[in-house]
């Protein structure tokens, strides 16, 4: 069995035999000597040189280095992505094999996640960060990159950076389909994340092997920004319209309540003879009855994995939301009744209308939520 880890360090490589052993020594060098428990993984492109033997050979003899091979759907975004599934620990760090970003600093990006942030993004644009020995051309198709970015992440100074963390449950169950060399900009707009935290480097250009970098990028790129915007719209719109539908449905399931409780209330009081307050708190409770068995079968049936599993500690909850329902809808009505002299079947029409917004809102809150 392989032990629990701290940080799973996850390099995406495409031939890369002059940098791969020592990107992987300086990584578990740096987290060794930082008292990091980390996992190694290199996902690699199936590479035309020596990376893979190297790796091979390398994760023969240590057991935190783990090598995956891709033979399908070539890309540095997907082989990160795969990288994320396959990772054992909850703090994952993407780093590049060529040295561009500095290992020394992944102990800032563990620390900040550990200290509460989701993401951890190395920032070379932010004040200490840098750019070491780029031609001006790679650049200014930099600074376009980064300026298309910030306009979906105003908030980051350097949404398109391939040195960053991030916590487990960010990624996890988000629909991240990358292409390209942006997988951060993938991970800001379709992951779960609410706190970052900017860690400014400086990006050396590669001193060994070349940039896989290709003019198809730019518009795999463009690509990418147009499918995260789609995204966000209907995630907004989209939960916009599930709660209005939840809302409605809610709205029609107590109004089925109103004629069994109005329905019960007179049955109860003219017909039976009962008082009036005593006809109205059963008339409540069987209304409570119905609108529990008819919000738990239509109004919330969508959501999974609710917090309570079993309909029967649903009902507790359901009920105990409603007696703070039923004592605003009885406060109302006695109000209205004794003390305004109003009619009673109009007070309790008054009270219900109250106990409906509450109901709904503490409900959504405490009952039918994940
Ligand atoms: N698995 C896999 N598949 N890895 C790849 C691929 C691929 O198709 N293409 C590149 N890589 C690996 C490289 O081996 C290296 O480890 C890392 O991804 C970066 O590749 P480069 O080709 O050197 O990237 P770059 O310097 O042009 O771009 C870097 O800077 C950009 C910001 O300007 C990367 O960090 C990008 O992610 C970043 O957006």
């Amino acid at each position: 069995m392989a032990e629990p880890c701290d940080l799973s360090v996850i390099i995406p490589t495409f031939n890369e035999e002059e940098n791969i052993a020592a990107i992987i020594d300086a990584v578990d060098g740096v987290l060794s000597q930082n008292g990091i428990h980390d996992e190694i993984l290199v996902v690699d492109d199936d590479s035309k040189d020596r990376t893979i033997p190297i790796v091979r050979e390398i994760a023969g003899r240590q057991e935190n280095v783990r090598l995956i091979v891709r033979r399908e759907d070539h890309g540095l975004s997907q082989s990160v992505v795969e990288g994320f599934r396959s990772a054992r620990s909850d703090i994952l760090q993407v780093i590049d094999a060529d040295f561009s970003h500095p290992p020394d600093l992944i102990p800032l990006f563990y620390e900040a996640i550990r200290g509460g942030a989701d993401i951890a993004v190395g920032s070379r644009y932010t004040k200490g960060g840098d750019i070491e020995a780029w031609p001006l051309k790679r650049r200014i198709i930099s600074l376009g990159a980064t300026a298309f970015g910030r306009i979906l992440f105003p908030e980051i100074t350097d949404p398109v950076s391939g040195f960053f963390a991030v916590r487990r449950q960010v990624v996890d169950g988000a629909p991240l389909a990358p292409r390209g060399y942006k997988i951060l900009m993938e991970v800001l707009g379709k992951g779960r994340w609410r706190t970052f935290v900017e860690i400014p480097f400086v990006f050396k250009d590669r001193e060994e092997g070349a940039s896989k970098l290709r003019a198809g990028t730019v518009i795999d790129y463009l690509r990418q920004c147009g499918g995260i915007v789609r995204f966000s719209v209907t995630r907004r719109t989209g939960s916009v319209w599930t709660e209005w539908n939840k809302v409605v449905r809610f709205g029609l399931v107590g109004l089925s309540g109103i004629f069994v409780n109005m329905g019960l209330l007179y049955a109860l009081t003219e017909i039976a003879g009962l008082y009036y307050l005593v006809s109205a708190a059963i008339a409540i409770e069987l209304s409570i009855v119905n609108n529990f068995v008819l919000n738990d079968v239509w109004t919330f049936r969508s959501i999974e994995n609710l917090k309570f599993e079993r309909k029967f500690s649903r009902f507790g909850s359901f009920q105990a939301v409603s007696m703070g329902g039923l004592a605003i809808n009885m406060a109302v009505l006695y109000l209205l009744v004794d003390i305004a002299g109003a009619y009673y079947l109009v007070a309790n029409l008054a009270g219900i209308l109250i106990a409906f917004a509450w109901n709904y809102a503490i409900n959504r809150h405490y009952t039918w939520v994940r």
